[in-house]
Order: C-alpha cells, then sequence, then structure tokens
C-alpha cells in the first residue's frame, strides 16, 4: 500500500519507514501541507497521511474521493482540521487516539515551572554573565490551586503531576469521570479561584475562545494561562490585552490560534506579519513553544507504530478500531467496525 504524506518533518521519517516495511506500507513524503492547491500529490496512493495543520476541508475531501483515495490516516488525536461532517461517507478517517499522554502533560508542566521560577529570563541571563537575581522572584507551586478543563488522558496525567506538587485541583469537564469527583466545578468557578488554568479538551465549536475577555475577567490577578491543547481555545487578542491589564500573569503556549502558517517552520529570516503573536512573544512573563508539546522519542514511536496499524488493519480487515465516525452530530470513535 503506498500513502501520500503530507508536512513531513525529518524526525517523522525513521519510525514511520521502520513501521511501514513491517506491514508493507510504503510512504511518499511531501513537505508541503495538504490543502486545496496540494490535494492532488495523493493522485495513484491508496491513502493520505496528515497532522495537525493539514487542511481537510470540504474541497479537498471531495477532490480526494474524486482521485479515488478512501482513507485519511491522522497522525494525531485531534481532528479540528478534518470536516468531519463532510467527510462521512467519503473518506475513512482514523486518528492516534493516545501516543503519550505524558509527553505532553510533562511539557506543560515544564512550562509552568519555566515561567513561574523565570528558567528562560535566568537562561539568557547566565550565558551574559549576568548573575543578578532582580525580578526572578517566583512562587511555590506548593498549596496553590490549579484549575484543568478537560480531564481526559492527558489532563489526568497533568493533574497526577500537580498532586504530586501539593496543589489543590479543581476540574472542568463535559463529560465528569467519577474518579475525579469532588474536583470538579463549575467554569466560573474554576475561572474565579484557580491560580494556575491548564487548558487539556479538544477543540470543538463549544470549546472555541473559552480563554476570551469576560472568562479573562473572572479570573483571579496574576492567574497563570497554560495551553498545551489547541490555540483557538484561546482568544490572542484577549489575552494580549489581559497580559498588558495585568490581569494574566504568566502565559504558557505551546499552540497559537494562528499557527498553521508559522509552527513547525524556521520563520527567523522573514518579518513576522503576525503583530499579536510579536506583541506575546515580546512579554517576559509569555512562554511560546511551537506545539512541540508532543515530541518525545516514545510519543514518536507511538504515533508511527498506531499508525501504521490503523492502515493495516483498514487494508487488511476492512475495519479499524481507531477509525471516527461521524454520529449523532459528532466525531466518535468506531467501535463497531463499518463506518460506511
Ligand atoms: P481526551 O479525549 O482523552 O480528553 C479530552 C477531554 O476533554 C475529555 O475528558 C472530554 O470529555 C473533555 N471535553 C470534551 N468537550 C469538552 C468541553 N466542551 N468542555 C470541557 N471538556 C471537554 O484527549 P487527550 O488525549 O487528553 O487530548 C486533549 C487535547 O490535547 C487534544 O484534543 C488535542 O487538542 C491536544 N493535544 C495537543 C498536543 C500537543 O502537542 N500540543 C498533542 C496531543 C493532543
Amino acid at each position: 500500500m503506498k500513502i501520500a504524506f503530507f508536512d513531513a518533518k525529518p524526525y517523522d521519517k525513521p519510525s514511520f519507514d521502520k513501521q511501514g516495511a513491517e506491514k508493507g506500507i510504503s510512504f511518499k513524503y511531501y513537505e508541503t501541507k495538504l490543502n486545496e492547491d496540494t490535494v492532488d500529490l495523493a493522485a495513484g496512493y491508496d491513502g493520505v497521511c496528515v497532522f495537525v495543520n493539514d487542511t481537510v476541508n470540504a474541497a479537498v475531501i471531495d477532490r480526494l474521493a474524486e482521485m479515488g483515495v478512501t482513507v485519511l490516516a491522522l497522525r494525531c488525536a485531534g481532528f479540528n482540521n478534518v470536516d468531519m461532517k463532510h467527510a462521512f461517507g467519503k473518506l475513512h478517517v482514523m486518528r492516534v487516539p493516545a501516543y503519550s499522554p505524558y509527553a505532553v502533560a510533562e511539557h506543560a508542566i515544564a512550562l509552568l515551572l519555566a515561567s513561574v521560577r523565570h528558567i528562560h529570563r535566568a537562561y539568557i541571563r547566565s550565558r551574559d554573565f549576568n548573575f543578578s537575581l532582580s525580578g526572578l522572584t517566583g512562587f511555590d507551586l506548593y498549596g496553590k490551586t490549579v484549575g484543568v478543563i478537560g480531564t481526559g488522558r492527558i489532563g489526568r496525567v497533568f493533574i497526577d503531576i500537580c498532586r504530586g506538587f501539593g496543589m489543590k485541583v479543581l476540574a472542568y469537564d463535559k463529560f465528569p469521570a467519577a474518579d475525579l469527583e469532588g474536583h470538579y466545578v463549575s467554569l466560573d468557578e474554576l475561572f474565579e479561584k484557580s491560580d494556575i488554568i491548564s487548558l487539556h479538551c479538544p477543540l470543538t465549536d463549544e470549546t472555541y475562545h473559552t480563554i476570551n475577555e469576560k472568562s479573562l475577567e473572572k479570573c483571579k490577578d496574576g492567574v497563570v494561562l497554560i495551553n498545551t491543547s489547541r490555540g483557538a481555545l484561546v482568544d490572542a487578542e484577549a489575552l494580549l490585552s489581559a497580559i498588558k491589564s495585568r490581569k494574566v500573569g504568566a502565559a504558557c503556549l505551546d499552540v497559537y490560534e494562528e499557527e498553521a502558517d508559522l509552527f513547525f517552520e524556521d520563520n527567523s529570516e522573514h518579518i513576522m506579519e503576525d503583530d499579536v503573536l510579536a506583541r506575546l512573544i515580546s512579554m517576559p512573563n509569555v512562554i511560546v513553544t511551537s506545539h512541540q508539546a508532543f515530541l518525545t522519542e516514545e510519543a514518536l514511536e507511538n504515533i508511527a507504530e498506531t499508525t501504521v496499524n490503523n492502515l493495516h488493519d483498514h487494508f487488511t480487515k476492512g475495519q479499524c478500531p481507531n477509525e471516527l465516525c461521524y454520529r449523532g452530530g459528532t466525531a466518535v470513535d468506531c467501535k463497531d467496525g463499518k463506518c460506511f
């Protein structure tokens, strides 16, 4: 089987080549992202493999179907970049529901620790032999209240780590889990009581701009915001205003609403056109990483293994347990095989 692999990066190839060779699946690696202009590169392939910033809208889906490509293998968990409603009945969409929740949760904690202890600033200073401590006063995480929005695989690991620091945990989830009972509060209460807020829910119509001007007003002064989930959960302009007004004490961002044309690429030779991102990055209390929370050796290996298994299951058995179906107006993992 031949798969057109879009938005390929050097770190993707070793694990995909290894896993693919074991299962008779070969990949043609394209550095370009999948979108309406590039979709024809998939002609003659059995399927396409995409990541978080590829565009799988109605036009792309229709063109793939016209070319006889019927399989879309997402090598990520989130699928907000796929028009699932339009894909239903045309494309078999499969994903990697979990590859290392530890990778993402640990990155969120790394950002939090760096931020509250000003490690990013201290690192730059000491490289210049500036050993002054002025302006580097942090605060203890012990005893602080952390609000976790989304208590799925990643949110849970994040909560476990926070408990290890002796933090109090408040949580909000649309579908609360029984074993975390006692931690759940309303979103408003979470905003009002949390010293730190970390986002671990998917991006949906409902969660779009969860962090906005109004919700930020409800937050404690000096709240620390962590977003390792999806950029559009946060209204970046509202965040910038709240940083300027000192409402937000620090922001740790692994994702950004307008990241699609910027993140994962070297833009150091270009003028930054995005004024909001440029201003955020200029702030001493903002740390931005380039959607790298997933990037561990373990996660890359798991991503390749599950993606290849998904494709292999689909082509050999005609079904795949990690297929997404658009049922009842929402996308769900397919548990019973045939999606259409
Ligand atoms: P998951 O599906 O295990 O957990 C998501 C949780 O969010 C579930 O408990 C669900 O009930 C909850 N949820 C759904 N709708 C909600 C709503 N309206 N309000 C509050 N909670 C809601 O997903 P997982 O594996 O924990 O991943 C979470 C997110 O992390 C993904 O959707 C993805 O966007 C992001 N992610 C980011 C990565 C990175 O490299 N920065 C890597 C992997 C995932």
